[in-house]
C-alpha cells in the first residue's frame, strides 16, 4: 500500500515550516534535480528527530540533506519528506572541537585555524557539511575525517540518541555504516574532532596552498558533484577516464571535465538523466578498455523511474 494516504499527507502539510514541491536543484552543488515533495529546513536536532520519527511511524520515505555536494537528484525529484539539516553551531574545548552536522567542513577548517588548531587543514578541500563528511568519511589530499574523529553524536529511528565511536561507524574509503550499513537512515547531529595546538597562520598558509593546487587540478568553479567515481584500488578513476579518451565526452549539457577526468560538469541546464547516461557510458567504456569496474561515489537519489 502506498504511504500517500490522506492522513499522511495531512500530517506532512501540518509540519511547521514545511514547503510543498520545493525545488532542490539550487540546494545541490550540481544545480540539478527535481523538487522535494515535502521539504523542511531545520536547525534543532530535536525538531529533526521528531520529523523523522513521525515519518518512520507513517512509513513516509525521507531523505536527509546537507550541502548537497555529493548528490545526483533525479529529474522527477524526491518523494516523501526531504529534511535539510542546518545546525551549524560549534564548540571548542582545548584541542577538541564539536561541530553541528550542518556546518560546512571548509568553514570549520577556517574556524579551527583561527583558534590556532592544526590537523584539520585537509577539510578546506571538502565541499560538504560535517554531517556529510561523517556519512561518507570524506577526505582530501590523502587525509580522511576518521583520522581526527573521536566521536559523533546521532539519532537512530526507534532507538534514540547515540554517541558513536569511530569504530561503531565502520568508516572506510568514502563509506560508513550510515551510508552503506546498519545505520542507514540515522541522523548525524554533531561530530567531535581531536586536533593539535599550533600556529593558525601556518594552517592558513597551508590551506591557501592546497586550495591553489586544487584550483589547478579540479574544475572547482563549475557546477559539479566532486569526484564522480571512487578510485579503484591502486589506481585513479580520473587517470582511467583520461586514458579511455573520455575527457570532454558529453550527454546533453553534462560533460566530463577536460581538466579532471573524475568530474562531470553541468554546463548549464544539464538534467539528471544526462549525467546518469554519461556516468553509465564512462563505466561501460572503462570496463571495456581496461577491465575495471568503476563504482560511483556520487549518490543517486529520488524518483528515477
Ligand atoms: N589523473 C589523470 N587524469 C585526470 C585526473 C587525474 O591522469 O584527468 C591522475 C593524476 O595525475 C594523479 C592521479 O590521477 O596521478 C590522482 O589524481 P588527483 O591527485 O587529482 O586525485 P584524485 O584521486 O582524482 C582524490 C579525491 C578527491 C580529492 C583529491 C585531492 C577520490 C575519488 N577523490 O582525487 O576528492 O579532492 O584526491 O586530494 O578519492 C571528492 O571526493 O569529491 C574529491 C574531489
Amino acid at each position: 500500500m502506498s504511504w500517500r494516504t490522506r492522513a499522511n499527507i495531512a500530517w506532512l502539510r501540518g509540519l511547521s515550516g514545511v514547503k510543498e514541491a520545493e525545488p532542490l536543484a539550487s540546494r545541490t552543488s550540481f544545480g540539478i534535480g527535481g523538487p522535494a515533495e515535502f521539504f523542511l529546513e531545520l536547525v534543532r536536532p530535536e525538531a529533526i528527530e521528531r520529523s523523522i520519527e513521525g515519518a518512520c511511524k507513517r512509513s513516509i520515505p525521507y531523505l536527509l540533506l546537507g550541502a548537497g555536494t555529493n548528490l545526483l537528484i533525479a529529474d522527477r525529484g524526491v518523494e516523501g519528506l526531504v529534511i535539510r539539516v542546518v545546525n551549524r553551531e560549534h564548540e571548542i574545548e582545548g584541542t577538541r572541537v564539536r561541530a553541528g552536522a550542518g556546518l560546512k567542513m571548509m568553514r570549520l577548517a577556517r574556524i579551527v585555524a583561527d583558534a590556532n588548531l592544526r590537523g584539520f587543514e585537509f577539510a578546506i578541500g571538502v565541499p560538504g557539511t560535517v554531517g556529510g563528511a561523517v556519512y561518507q568519511n570524506a577526505g582530501c589530499w590523502g587525509k580522511e575525517l576518521r583520522e581526527v574523529l573521536v566521536e559523533a553524536e546521532g539519532w537512530v529511528p526507534g532507538v534514540g540518541t547515540r554517541k558513536w565511536k569511530p569504530s561503531d561507524l565502520e568508516l572506510g574509503y568514502r563509506t560508513s555504516a550510515l551510508r552503506d550499513g546498519d545505520l542507514k537512515g540515522a541522523l548525524v547531529v554533531s561530530a567531535t574532532v581531536q586536533l593539535q595546538r599550533g600556529d593558525g597562520e601556518e594552517a592558513k598558509q597551508l590551506m591557501a596552498r592546497l586550495t591553489r593546487e586544487r584550483n589547478e587540478t579540479q574544475p572547482i568553479k563549475t557546477k559539479n558533484c566532486g569526484s564522480v567515481f571512487k578510485n579503484p584500488p591502486g589506481d585513479s578513476a580520473g587517470r582511467l577516464v583520461q586514458a579511455g579518451g573520455l575527457k570532454g565526452a558529453r550527454e546533453g549539457a553534462a560533460a566530463v571535465s577536460t581538466q579532471h577526468g573524475n568530474f562531470i560538469v553541468n554546463e548549464g541546464g544539464a538534467t539528471a538523466a544526462d549525467v546518469k547516461r554519461l556516468i553509465e557510458r564512462v563505466m561501460v567504456e572503462v570496463k571495456r578498455r581496461f577491465g575495471i569496474q568503476l563504482e560511483p561515489e556520487v549518490e543517486m537519489v529520488g524518483r528515477w523511474k
